[in-house]
């Protein structure tokens, strides 16, 4: 998979995928990210993306032009199977869309600031919109470093463990069980007895038990879907 992706901030993106599962995926040549400076495209001596709003209002919007071209620039290259741009009004971010998209070739992701971008990018280039949540952020890029990380993680060879992925919470829409490791006592704060059981049944059985019972505590709305 090649994760292509657009931005006024590269270096916001530097952390986020130098280290951990991204930087290995990288290594292994299973995943690959790459960050494009948009006012490389940008217009004029200060190499503007961004103008006024037409019909006034306070804030500015990023322009059609800078944007068409480096995605235009990337397509000449490579086709791309969705162009996803990262907005809190875009489609609420989930599990079942990390697993779709996990399984596309490239990816791009458009970062937005300001007020946002032209809606006829919006409109005639952009293939997803999506928000990670109901805030607002300052820009698209740290929403576009979680997106990534959540595709990446799900591809087959990524994680060591590949069942791992596969018992994540919302990967059955329930909230993963409660976990616990060393020491068996801690301050007097026990490990359930079952997980020392040795017996693998019922350690399933008490784990898909505590998992329903998380998720209606927490989420209910996950049950109702
Ligand atoms: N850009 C600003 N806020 C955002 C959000 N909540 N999700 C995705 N992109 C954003």
């Amino acid at each position: 998979m090649r994760i292509d992706i657009i931005t006024v901030l590269p270096e916001l993106l530097e952390g986020p995928f130098a280290h951990s599962i991204l930087k290995r995926a990288e290594e292994k040549g299973i995943a690959e990210v790459h960050v494009h400076q948009l006012r490389k495209y940008g217009v004029g001596k200060h190499q503007q993306v961004d103008d006024y709003q037409y019909g006034g209002g306070a804030g500015m919007v990023m322009q059609c032009g800078p944007l068409v071209d480096c995605i235009e620039d990337l397509q000449k290259e490579r086709s791309y199977d969705a162009i996803l741009y990262m907005t809190p009004d875009g489609k609420r971010y989930n599990q079942s869309d990390a697993n779709q998209l996990s399984m596309l070739g490239n990816i791009m992701i458009i970062c937005g600031h300001y007020k946002g971008i032209d809606q006829r990018v919006r409109d005639h280039w952009i293939t997803h919109e999506y928000s990670i949540g109901d805030y607002v952020l300052s820009g698209g890029e740290l929403a576009a470093a979680v997106i990534s990380d959540s595709i990446i993680r799900l591809i087959p060879g990524v994680l060591n463990d590949e069942t791992s992925a596969l018992t994540d919470s919302f990967q059955d829409d329930l909230l993963a069980p409660p976990v616990y490791t060393r020491p068996e006592d801690f301050r007097g704060h026990k490990v359930p007895e079952v997980l020392t059981s040795g017996n693998f049944k019922e350690i399933e059985l008490w784990r898909e038990k505590q998992a329903l019972k998380r998720t209606q505590e927490r989420r209910p709305d996950l049950l109702s879907d």
